[in-house]
């Protein structure tokens, strides 16, 4: 029997799945533009498996099968790079580096490529007749170490070069990253396992190629951006390094999205500051900006200087990073009672603010991260996002240091404190009878979101409760007849009195709605006040409901509906209430009435949420999506400002941060609530708020 035809069959099969798994790939993982579905791209790579393992012998190093499964190595070995790995010099003056370029060169115009400096780990890919045949770290810039099976397993580094026209060898340098989305989704799982969590996304990338088993840097997600050439400067070679990077977009290497070509100084000046705007929005970690002669005839005219060529520049941003030492852990105490370790820093600017006050979140993280008065420690500030401790500096730490103990009693109060099952804040018990609970409500009531009373901060609040001219939020509305004494008040004076109180008077007006928010109940955020106001109508249905009634309501489970029958059946709680309600001119007895359309009113609109976790409904993009339709803005890390944590299945260590943050946290169920603009209650799921 004649096998030929059928050897030729196979041979060309595996070679089509081959080429189409690499360009379905690249469409995918550089392009983000996938053409097929991934049951489709799944169904291709079982067949290639399945014709792989019934001929190993036609096994090529180049198949995408062959990304990962190389056993764990022995050690890395050195390879010696034959065109220098370069580093850059920073310049603090972006004119004086043109006018040297320009002075050199005899020319008065010249073009830049302007890059965003990604903070990862620069690497160098040989490709051999097309196919990647070794990596490299930078080392000391002469000598690396090999990772080519770390460097396989990266989706994004084509295996294969795609098209034609490459050179025989060819180096391509680059930097190896991974998003800081994927970075805070690593960290957090790493947290849940028990697992030490990585201080930045630098030494993620970085420690997760020093790994000798491949198969556990194929779990980190990294990726790959390259951004200039060793080897293998061609005699065809392009004339421009923007052109160049045209040529490795098409060869399937991934590019700086980010990059641009500009014009003298003035151009280069603009995109810094562009890019400065635009840090915060970036998915990637940048410590600062590139620019680079853009063409390569006039680089080889400029040479290079000791270890940094002439013809490049950095300019570094804000660190994201600082060592500074604690002076002291305080202990504040929140709204609801929640006792939070916070450590009090010698002042010092992390990504281009002053942090001098640090949340250790509470006891357990304090634990975990152990944290003690003279301790020197590693700060980090992302984008809007508040700082956080990240790691102790364990050499620096002083000999006679002591960990915190866990607090006994309440440290404003002196009351009784206590840990529920399943809960890690520890709580002063003595809801109405501690001064900082006290405190904190009132200012939560008079906070913009709540009752947006003008001028009713800490400082003040601090002021009214020292002089007893409020014990409780209903006092508030008892101040005019106390004008004499407000005057009085430091730094108040007759103006500022009378811009409070017509803040006050002013307030009468806000509906049910924000009147129940303002109370401060517990697991009672903006979402679920309005469906509580819109399901009652009226504040006095809603206070004789029972917690089976109040589960009616939609978004409203059983957590939340016993934290609210209990709410009102306090006795201080009903005093004030007594009080309130008994206030003349007030909206807050009724619901507001409803607009019908979700508009400008919908909850969402000019919300910040954050998602965590995996939802089962929708994908992220597309949840992503459907809240921007909203008007919501999307975002990848939590701070002061953001409205609404999304959580779905195995969330992490975003949940407890949200909470002490009091950000409002929705299940899926509340979010397609949201999404629907309210109706019956089929979509209430379980609180997700234990
Ligand atoms: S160009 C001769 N472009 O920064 C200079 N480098 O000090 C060739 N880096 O470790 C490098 N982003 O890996 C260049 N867009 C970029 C870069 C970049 C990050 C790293 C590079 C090197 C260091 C330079």
């Amino acid at each position: 029997m004649n096998t030929l035809p059928l050897i030729s069959f196979i041979l060309g099969r595996l070679q089509v799945l081959r080429e189409q798994l690499a360009r379905h790939n690249h469409r995918y993982h550089v392009l983000d533009a996938p053409e097929i579905t991934d049951e489709a791209y799944d169904a291709l790579f079982r067949e290639l498996v399945e014709l792989e393992q019934a001929h190993p012998e036609w096994i090529t190093p180049d198949s995408p099968t062959q990304r990962v499964g190389a056993a764990p190595m022995e050690g890395f070995a050195k390879v010696i790079h034959h065109v220098p790995m370069l580093s850059i010099d920073t310049v603090p003056d972006l004119a004086d580096f043109h006018r040297r370029v320009s002075d050199a060169l005899g020319e008065t115009e010249i073009d830049y490529a302007a890059e965003p400096k990604i903070d990862g780990v620069a690497v160098s890919l040989i490709y051999q007749a097309g196919v990647l045949i070794q990596a490299a770290t930078r080392g000391d810039g002469r000598e690396g170490e090999e990772i080519t099976a770390q460097i396989r397993t990266i989706p994004s580094v084509p295996l294969r070069l795609l098209g034609s026209g490459h050179p025989e060898r060819l180096e391509v340098r680059g930097e190896v990253f991974i998003t800081l989305e994927a970075f805070a989704r690593f960290n957090e799982n790493a947290l849940m396992n028990n697992e030490k969590p990585f201080a930045n996304p630098r030494n993620a990338a970085a420690g997760s190629l020093r790994q000798l088993d491949p198969r556990i840097t194929a779990r980190r997600p990294l990726k790959l951006f390259c951004h200039g050439v060793g080897e293998g400067i061609a005699a065809d070679w392009p004339a421009t390094h923007d052109q160049m990077m045209q040529r490795f977009r098409a060869w399937g290497l991934p590019t700086c999205p980010d990059a641009a070509v500009v014009h003298g100084v003035e151009g280069c000046c603009a995109y810094y500051q562009q890019l400065l705007e635009k840090r915060d929005r970036l998915p990637y970690e940048i410590d600062g900006m590139v620019f680079k002669v853009n063409q390569l005839a006039w680089r080889e005219r400029l040479g290079f200087v000791s270890r940094a060529p002439r013809w490049a520049a950095a300019c570094k941003f804000p660190s994201r990073e600082a060592l500074t030492l604690v002076e002291a852990i305080d202990i504040q105490v929140g709204r609801t009672g929640v006792l939070t370790p916070v450590a009090r820093l010698q002042p010092v600017g992390v990504g281009g603010v002053t942090v001098t006050n640090v949340t250790l979140h509470n006891f357990e993280e304090l634990a975990r991260k152990e944290v003690r008065v003279g301790d020197t420690v590693r700060v980090r500030r992302a984008g809007d996002v508040i700082p956080e401790v990240v790691e102790v500096v364990l050499e620096k730490r002083p000999a006679a240091t002591q960990p915190v103990a866990l607090p006994l009693c309440c440290p404003v109060c002196g009351g009784e404190v206590s840990k529920s099952e399943g809960e890690v804040a520890i709580r002063c018990v003595e809801n109405f009878a501690c001064p900082a609970q006290l405190k904190e409500a009132v200012r939560h009531f008079a906070s913009r979101r709540a009752m947006n009373i003008e001028g009713v901060g800490e400082k003040l609040v601090e002021l009214l409760f020292a002089r007893q001219l409020i014990g409780t939020v209903a006092d508030l509305y008892r101040l005019s007849v106390r004008r004499a004494e407000l005057i009085e008040l430091d730094r108040m004076g007759e103006k500022s009195v009378d811009n409070l109180l017509a803040a006050i008077e002013e307030s009468r007006k806000r509906d049910l709605t924000r009147f129940l928010f303002a109370l401060g109940i517990r697991e009672v955020g903006e979402a679920t006040a309005a469906s509580l106001a819109r399901h009652f109508g009226a504040i006095a249905p809603l206070m004789a409901a029972s917690e089976q009634d109040l589960q009616g309501a939609p978004e409203v489970g059983p957590v939340a509906a016993a934290r609210v029958w209990h709410f009102f059946r306090e006795p201080t709680n009903q005093t004030v209430l007594e009080r309130l309600l008994a206030e003349p001119a007030t909206g807050w007895h009724r619901a507001a009435v409803s607009t019908g359309s979700g508009g400008g009113d919908h909850p969402l609109a000019g919300a910040t949420v954050v998602l965590t976790g995996t939802l089962g409904r929708w994908s992220r993009s597309e949840a992503k999506a459907r809240l921007e339709g909203l008007g919501a803005k999307v975002s990848g890390s939590l701070s002061k400002r953001t409205r609404y944590l999304v959580v779905g299945e195995a969330p992490g260590s975003k949940l407890a941060q949200a909470k002490e943050l009091g950000v409002e946290i929705l299940d899926e169920a509340a979010l397609a609530a949201l999404f629907q603009g309210e109706s019956g209650g089929s979509e209430v799921g379980e609180e997700v708020v234990k």
